[in-house]
């Protein structure tokens, strides 16, 4: 009989500019902190399936399933690196998932990793291409920031959606991250601020963005036997779905928005037997500030053009109608790219165990809820909805 995956653990290496640390001690520090949130020790994990995205690039260094085993120091288990641009740790826990599903094994270490300012800016954003359509696309100048200013101004042109409406996103994003003592950027930001930072490809402006981030995530994924074996509360994964999504901007029909993210979340909630409307806490793929209002549309929560009314009058908050990156974010919290998935998941373990720092718990103590993840302009969308058993 196939076995519901269960998430017992999570943890993260601190997030950042981490220049004293390696890949390995991120992934070290992150499987450390992981296997102490499930209370098991490392040498219980069977399996590894590690996210990154493009280390090779970023570091030199490749192989990263092995490279995982040996930081972790448990080498010879199996261990396998996934990649699916920014995606990635999405692949690798769906990867997990059918390893408990099938019977395979009862406890597996899924998390990712991107170490990502041991390159210049130029560096990082070539790197960062890679994930686009080279040829036609990334070689001509289509930079992320290029093509999702795109998706920003036919999406205000097409829906109405205003500068406010972007700087709410990340205002409430940053108010998020200032409570979360693993983001990036741990500060509250003003409107003002938001407004008058230096324009990076209109109109998006450094605070609509992503930063540049180093960091690690994991998390313990086990069978339900085994979970309600340890007496702790943990979240059961109700629905998943990985879907691909053609590579050009240049072909999609209406540029602001993401057909695999559509397809995603469908999937993901038909195999929950979910509405979105049930999802208490959502965290979701704010690589630019558009991107949150172009997903919360995508996903039905918002009909087209009311994300951004929306967030303008506090639903999205934490302590709104529907809180959506009580983590900051990767606006906030950051984006290593190959990590990010994980971390989502992640926040939503924290919230839905109702075991989030209280400073930033979702005071309706949420139960059901919904990650999505994606990969570069939405050409790998990973959804996943998760329910908590407290205990
Ligand atoms: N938000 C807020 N502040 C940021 C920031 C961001 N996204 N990125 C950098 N900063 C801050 C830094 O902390 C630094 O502040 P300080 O001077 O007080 O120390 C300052 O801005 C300059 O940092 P630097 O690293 O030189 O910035 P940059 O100009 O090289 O890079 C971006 C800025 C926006 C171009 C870069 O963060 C970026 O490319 N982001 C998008 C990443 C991306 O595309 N990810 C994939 C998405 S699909």
């Amino acid at each position: 009989m196939s076995q519901v995956p269960c998430v017992i653990g999570f943890g993260m290496s601190p997030w950042g500019s981490e220049w004293k640390l390696s890949a390995r001690d991120l992934i070290a520090k992150a499987a450390r902190e992981t296997i102490k949130s499930a209370g098991i020790g490392m040498k219980e994990i069977e399996a590894i399936h590690i996210g990154a995205m493009t280390t090779g690039m970023f570091t030199g260094q490749e192989n990263i399933g092995a490279y995982a085993a040996d930081a972790m120091g448990i080498p010879g288990v199996p261990a396998s690196r996934h990649e699916g641009a920014c995606a990635s740790a999405s692949v690798a826990f769906n990867a997990a998932c059918d390893d408990i599903a099938s019977g395979r094994h009862k406890m597996v270490w899924s998390g990712g990793i991107e170490k990502m300012t041991d390159v210049s800016g130029d560096g990082a954003t070539a790197a960062l291409a890679a994930a686009s359509e080279r040829e036609f696309e990334a070689d001509q100048g289509a930079t992320f920031p290029l093509m999702y200013a795109l998706m920003a101004k036919s999406h205000m042109a097409a829906l109405g959606t205003t500068r406010e409406m972007l700087t709410a996103v990340a205002v409430k994003n940053h108010r998020n991250a200032s409570k979360n003592p693993h983001a990036q950027f741990q500060m509250e930001v003003t409107p003002k601020i938001v407004e008058s930072s230096i324009m990076v490809a209109d109109p998006l402006r450094l605070f609509d963005c992503s930063p540049i981030t180093d960091g690690s995530a994991g998390l313990i994924v086990v069978s339900e036997d085994v979970a309600k074996s340890l007496g702790k509360p943990y979240v059961r994964v109700l629905g998943r779905a990985l879907v691909s999504d053609q590579m050009f901007l240049h072909r999609r029909k209406v540029l602001h928005e993401m057909p695999g993210a559509v397809k995603a979340t469908k999937h993901a909630l038909d195999e929950a037997g979910k509405k979105i409307t049930d999802m208490q806490a959502i965290e979701l793929h704010d690589c630019f500030t558009i991107a949150e209002l172009m997903l919360l549309e995508a996903m039905g929560l918002y009909e087209p053009g009311k994300a951004g009314p929306a967030t303008v009058d506090g639903k999205t908050a934490i302590e709104g109608e529907s809180p959506v990156n009580s983590s900051g974010g990767l606006k906030g919290k950051g984006h290593p790219v190959g990590a990010t998935g994980a971390a989502q998941i992640g926040e939503l373990f924290l919230q839905l165990t109702g075991t989030a720092p209280t400073e930033r718990q979702i005071p309706k103590d949420p139960t059901v809820g919904m990650a999505m993840n994606v990969g570069g302009i939405g050409t790998m969308c990973g959804a996943t909805v998760l329910e908590g058993v407290r205990k």
